[in-house]
């Protein structure tokens, strides 16, 4: 089967599928986007990722004429289109095509591209043994609450993680962690507070996180967001990350020594299940 995708206005066969030279997210990761999840027959949580959409889209000052019906429409269809009933969609936007200059070009017209993915799932043993991370500078400029496209810290710190036997890293910045290189991240404290670092500029404000923290605080789960370093996971019972194609994944490691009993704890248990009962409501 042919596998379908959409740029700037239509949908085309994926491998046909090509941005100009000169696109300046191609040029200078002048672009942001959205990995959205597919599931139930539904896009979970779209408002609040097309309105994150739009905040990265402002941020950076692309302006564009994007309507979330619009992009709601394009990403049924794609899942359509590609016989996919569970997936992710992933929306991009660049500020789109001028000759090459380190300031911004004016009257250009925004690329729209998007794609759809099958879904990542974890089996319930990954899920129960849990993740291992290692600790790592974060190096990454300090606008990490716009999903732009410079990835590219995000990326070389993974696969360095993973080189050296890791499932990811966790970036630490100061002392205080941030998040991991495409999640953001939990503990569980000796009182079953769930605590995650509040939303800033040196982090994604996750929309997962941001369910999570709703579900939880709905059944009865107390929330705090505050900054916590290495020593607070290392008290902790629990530990996982949040994001939108792995939704909860348990860490039981970090650098090498365990967190909490070692396997995916009752809590992170509780709120997944909150979790997938959302996705299914
Ligand atoms: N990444 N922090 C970072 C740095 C991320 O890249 C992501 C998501 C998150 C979690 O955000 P959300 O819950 O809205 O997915 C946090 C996506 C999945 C990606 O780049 O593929």
């Amino acid at each position: 089967m042919t596998r379908i995708s959409f740029l700037n206005g239509q949908f085309i066969d994926h491998s046909q599928a090509f941005v100009h030279i000169e696109d300046r997210g191609f040029q200078f990761a002048d672009a942001v986007y959205e990995v959205v999840l597919f599931a139930n027959k539904k896009l979970v949580d779209f408002k609040p990722h097309f309105e994150r959409l739009i905040r990265s889209l402002n941020e950076i000052n692309i302006k564009h004429n994007i309507k979330i019906a619009e992009i709601e429409k394009i990403a049924l269809e794609l899942f359509a289109k590609n016989a996919m009933e569970k997936g992710s969609v992933y929306i991009q936007v660049s500020r789109g095509v001028a000759n090459r200059m380190p300031w911004l070009p004016k009257d250009i017209e925004p690329s729209l591209i998007m794609t759809v993915s099958p879904a990542k799932v974890l089996s319930d043993e990954e899920f129960d043994k849990g993740a291992s991370m290692m600790t790592h500078e974060d190096i990454r400029w300090k606008r990490c609450d716009i999903k732009t496209v410079g990835l590219l810290a995000q990326t070389l710190i993974n696969q360095k993680a993973k080189d050296l036997g890791f499932d990811d890293a966790l970036f630490v910045r100061d002392g205080v962690i941030t998040e991991a290189t495409y999640s953001n991240f939990f503990i569980v404290d000796e009182n079953d507070m769930l605590i995650t670092r509040a939303a800033d500029n040196l982090i994604l404000q996750g929309i997962t996180r941001n369910r999570i923290l709703d579900l939880a605080t709905k059944n009865g789960i107390k929330i705090v967001e505050k900054n916590f370093g290495v020593d607070e996971i290392f008290k902790a019972k629990e530990a996982f990350t949040s994001s939108s194609t792995l939704m909860l994944r348990p860490i039981t490691k970090l650098d090498g020594k365990q967190i909490g009993e070692g396997k995916a704890g009752e809590i992170t248990k509780k709120i997944s299940e909150l979790y997938k009962q959302f996705i299914q409501s």
